[in-house]
């Protein structure tokens, strides 16, 4: 369990939390549940709540970065039939760990988000998908739902308002595919969990081939104090076209991982810093968005600030706000083959590049790392990552290359010593 700490910097969906005051009466009591009573009761306008979204400059926390209330916008409010609202906490990517910090400790926050959102959007059902190697979560997820219902924040008639929203929590069994939006969808539907081909978008054909809505965890979470605060006052919180603040995960050789929640567009060396500096040598590179975002060494990385738009210009991607740093006494190589292991075994195998491709690539950068590999492999892995790129149905296969090229690109004299001297260039690895 990470442990809950205050090293943070203008928080607001960690804020005031310490580990016991997950529960309802806690968070009514920090003010919860009022943004939802507030629009209950007044009856606002779904374009005035998008409205605020699009202004926020809110963008998906699962990884992609998309416009929330744009997202939002897609629902076709008036059709007649059933639709969903769906929440993403299947966390599969390695590095991220920042949903089941959000159920486990600030539960309502999300539940109050989703409310809002199914209010927006004229959605009555809605489905949590919580990954299943994080059981725990889940429990605390339904507690929560039981508490909400009791008190009148979910199911028929929420406060009197005649609005009708009910809410339920469904496990997975940990595949990282099911994160993966339409695979979810697919698994929810109780099929195993590949993903569609899109178009069509699940706003159009989505949950049982009804509109459908999908958006992180973290995301959800974000909505009460983003529109408690109002949208221009959250946007000012980070930078244009970045709003709010983000939570990141951070592991590997820092002092003290964690969840840290900080403005977006903060200098990533004062999230360093709040993470505690580098631990057992110098930085050496690192992995800003999740196991999948290409690779970016020291030098680059010390320049920039955390937010989609920086770290975009600097090679690489934000994701899901994993920030994994490496010291210089780990091999390039050797890290490579953990990840390149991870996407190979995580393969759905629906579509043949990434289901032979993905090996092909950890087999090559395993046998670099044996001592086995032959000069020609460096551009032949990244002529396969190449080939692997844009051409499968949904991003598994991008996720898998990118590594895979960044590390070459970057670090390309540690893979040709480990060809040429059948050894590592790191000394500890020798
Ligand atoms: C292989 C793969 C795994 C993914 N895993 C997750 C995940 O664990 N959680 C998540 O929120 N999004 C994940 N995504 C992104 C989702 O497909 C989707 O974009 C996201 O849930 C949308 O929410 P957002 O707009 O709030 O970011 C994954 C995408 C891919 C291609």
């Amino acid at each position: 369990m990470t442990c809950l700490h205050n090293r943070h910097i203008n928080p607001v969906i960690l804020a005031g939390l310490n580990g016991q005051n997950w529960g309802l009466d806690d968070y009514v009591a920090r003010g919860g549940y009022s943004v939802l009573k507030k629009i209950l009761a007044e009856k606002t306008s779904p374009d005035d709540i998008i409205n605020e979204m699009k202004l926020s400059a809110l963008r998906g926390r699962g990884g992609a970065g998309f416009p929330t209330g744009l997202k939002w916008s897609f629902m076709p409010r008036q059709y007649p039939g059933q639709k969903y609202l769906v929440c993403n906490t299947d966390e599969g990517e390695p590095g991220t760990f920042k949903d089941r910090d959000i159920i486990r400790y600030n539960p309502h926050a999300l539940i109050e988000g989703m409310t809002i959102a199914a209010y927006t959007m004229g959605i009555s059902r809605g489905y949590n998908y919580i990954h299943g190697e994080i059981f725990e979560a889940y429990e605390i997820f339904e507690q929560a739902l039981a508490q909400a219902r009791a008190a009148g924040f979910l199911g028929q008639n929420i406060l009197g308002s005649g609005f009708e929203f009910d809410l339920f929590a469904h496990h997975g069994y940990g595949a990282y595919i099911c994160g993966e939006e339409t695979a979810l969808l697919e698994s929810l539907e109780g099929k195993k969990g590949q993903p569609r081909f899109k178009p069509p978008f699940p706003a159009s054909f989505g949950l049982y081939g009804k509109p459908t809505t999908i958006n992180n965890t973290e995301t959800f979470a974000a909505v009460p104090f983003l529109l408690k605060m109002g949208g221009q006052a959250y946007l000012d919180m980070g930078k244009p076209n970045n709003g709010g603040t983000k939570i990141f995960s951070i592991s590997g050789d820092v002092n003290l991982p964690g969840n840290y929640e900080i403005p977006m567009g903060t200098p990533f060396s004062t999230l360093l810093e709040l993470a505690g500096g580098v631990k057992g040598g110098k930085l050496k590179a690192v992995i800003p968005g999740g196991s999948s975002a290409p690779v970016l060494p020291a030098h680059i990385m010390m320049e920039c600030t955390m937010d989609y738009d920086s770290i975009s210009k600097a090679g690489s991607m934000l994701g899901s706000g994993a920030v994994i740093v490496m010291n210089d006494t780990r091999c390039m190589v050797k890290s490579l083959q953990r990840l390149s292991y991870f996407y190979y075994e995580e393969s759905c195998g629906q579509c043949t590049p990434c289901r032979e491709g993905t090996g092909w690539l950890w087999r090559m950068v395993e046998r670099i790392e044996n001592g086995q590999g032959r000069p020609e492999d460096l551009d032949l892995l990244d002529s396969v990552a190449g080939n692997i790129m844009g051409r499968t149905i949904c991003a598994l296969g991008d996720a898998a290359a990118m590594p895979v090229r960044s590390f070459v690109k970057h670090f390309r004299d540690e893979f040709a010593h480990h060809i040429e001297h059948k050894s590592c260039i790191v000394p500890e690895y020798r």
